[in-house]
């Protein structure tokens, strides 16, 4: 099974994360700017080319803008993955005498993300010209998301943790046109994250194996509540990059362009952030090992998120 392997313990999981962990200050500061003459994002995510009526340069901000918004938003994920995953240590630690150290270890890299991400977020935001929005406030998302139950919770992490990692390895990786700096964050982040989503693999695990058919009913229905709060917040940012393209270029779009806009990146931020989880093979997998049913529905959700 893709979503666990003979690997899959805390004792390795924690030992691979000490061996492969990086230190911020490696990766961010003088001499490791980004460079705004490149893309930042795969065009995948960005879906900028639908916009024909934009030239390569406004196509370009734009792609710049829906970078920022990703480094934001994955900022805003890991501020919620903190606290739920410390809480997750602090519980079952006697279980395997590894857990808590490696859930801790977890939390601790995720916290070390979120301080990369702010300053590279600080970077763009001195250097790119004009102020981009960000949907929120996280406070408000954060309480919404862990209000629900922990299994529910756990689901949603491990696809935006797979995700992550589908995204770096299928469309980062191998892209030679993406700023080298952006794209050396991203291929960091990967690097910590492999083990984050085999760590929240065996969290998810050991709740489904403490919990009814009925328990993981509701679980599953409760990540699809999550899912549509988030596309809410989704149909909202697509208008706030909307206004941020705007501002950064000084041109009003026409009605009929900024229509055609918000369908464009409203659908583009669907399928980055829910639609590429969603048909992630690693958390379908994983998915199917707690239930066929819930594997099926959260493939079958996954089509409507798929770019036109
Ligand atoms: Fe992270
Ligand atoms: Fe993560």
């Amino acid at each position: 099974m893709a979503g666990t392997t003979a690997l899959d313990s805390y004792q390795h999981l924690l030992e691979t994360s000490r061996r492969v962990n990086w230190r911020l200050e490696d990766l961010v500061g003088e001499g490791r700017q980004l460079d705004f003459t490149r893309p930042f994002l795969p065009e995948i995510f960005a879906q900028t080319e639908p916009l024909g009526f934009l030239d390569e340069a406004e196509k370009l901000k734009l792609n710049q803008i829906r970078a920022r918004g990703y480094l934001a938003l994955f900022e805003l994920v890991e501020s919620f993955v903190v606290p739920f995953i410390c809480d997750q240590a602090d519980g079952g630690g006697d279980v395997d005498p590894f857990r808590a150290q490696a859930l801790r270890h977890f939390a601790d890299e995720e916290e070390k993300h979120r301080r990369l991400f702010g300053a590279v977020l600080r970077d763009f935001d001195a250097r790119f010209g004009t102020d981009c929005g960000l949907i929120g406030p996280a406070e408000d998302i954060r309480r919404m998301i862990l209000g629900h139950g922990p299994l529910a919770v756990t689901i949603a992490i491990l696809g935006l943790e797979w995700m992550s990692q589908g995204h770096y390895l299928g469309s980062i990786k191998d892209n030679q046109d993406l700023d080298p700096q952006f794209k050396s964050l991203l291929k960091h982040h990967w690097i910590e994250e492999v083990q984050h989503a085999r760590l929240d693999g065996l969290v998810l695990k050991s709740l489904a194996e403490h919990s009814s058919a009925e328990d993981i009913a509701t679980a599953t229905r409760e990540y699809f509540e999550i899912g549509a709060f988030l596309d809410g917040g989704f149909k909202q940012q697509a208008q706030l990059d909307l206004e941020s393209l705007e501002r950064a270029t000084g041109r009003t779009l026409a009605e009929d362009e900024r229509r055609q806009f918000l369908e464009v990146q409203h659908q583009a931020l669907r399928w980055t952030f829910l639609g590429s989880a969603m048909q992630n093979p690693n958390f379908l997998a994983a998915l199917d090992d707690i239930s066929e049913e819930t594997a099926a529905r959260v493939e079958q959700a996954a089509m409507s998120f798929i770019l036109n």
